[in-house]
């Protein structure tokens, strides 16, 4: 199987309950390696930036403002199908259809605050890691 890297976030209801370490020790004990990660605040111009696809939703507005609302962790996992893999570990979007031992089924609030984001593809995982990361920050 490929060996692929993902762009992951942890969104700001999770850093707010302090689950940074037990989220990413799913990731870790799923087999998928951190080879970049830093905490930030984002600002609103990065929120809307990084959710640029999105902009033409409802939902939008209320996104960028909750992705704002305190730190971030930004990171690329790397590992074998991480793009899809890191999807299953997630859970769907909703957690109300996330599936029992996903991230989101255990820890997320609502289908907003689901306590982390994923990419979707293989291309879209390089241009939001490249969002956040250049080359040289990435340490396999
Ligand atoms: P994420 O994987 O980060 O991608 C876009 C985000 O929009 C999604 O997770 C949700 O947190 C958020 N969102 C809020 N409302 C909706 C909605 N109705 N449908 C899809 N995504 C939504």
């Amino acid at each position: 199987m490929p060996i692929e890297r993902t762009l992951s976030i942890i969104k700001p209801d999770a850093t707010r309950r302090n689950l940074t370490g037990k989220i990413n020790a799913i990731f870790e004990d799923a087999g998928l390696r951190i080879v970049a990660q830093r905490r930030i605040q984002l600002t609103r111009a990065q929120a809307e930036g990084f959710y640029g696809v999105h902009a033409e939703r409802s939902f939008f507005k209320d996104l960028c403002e909750f992705m704002i609302s305190g730190p971030v962790v930004v990171q690329v996992l790397e590992g074998e199908n991480a793009v899809a893999r890191n999807r299953e570990i997630m859970g769907a979007t909703n957690p109300a259809n996330a599936a029992e031992g996903t991230v989101r089924a255990a820890f997320a609030e609502s289908i907003e605050a689901n306590s982390v984001h994923g990419s979707d593809s293989l291309s879209n995982a390089a241009n939001e890691i490249g969002f956040f990361f250049s080359e040289s920050d990435i340490v396999g």
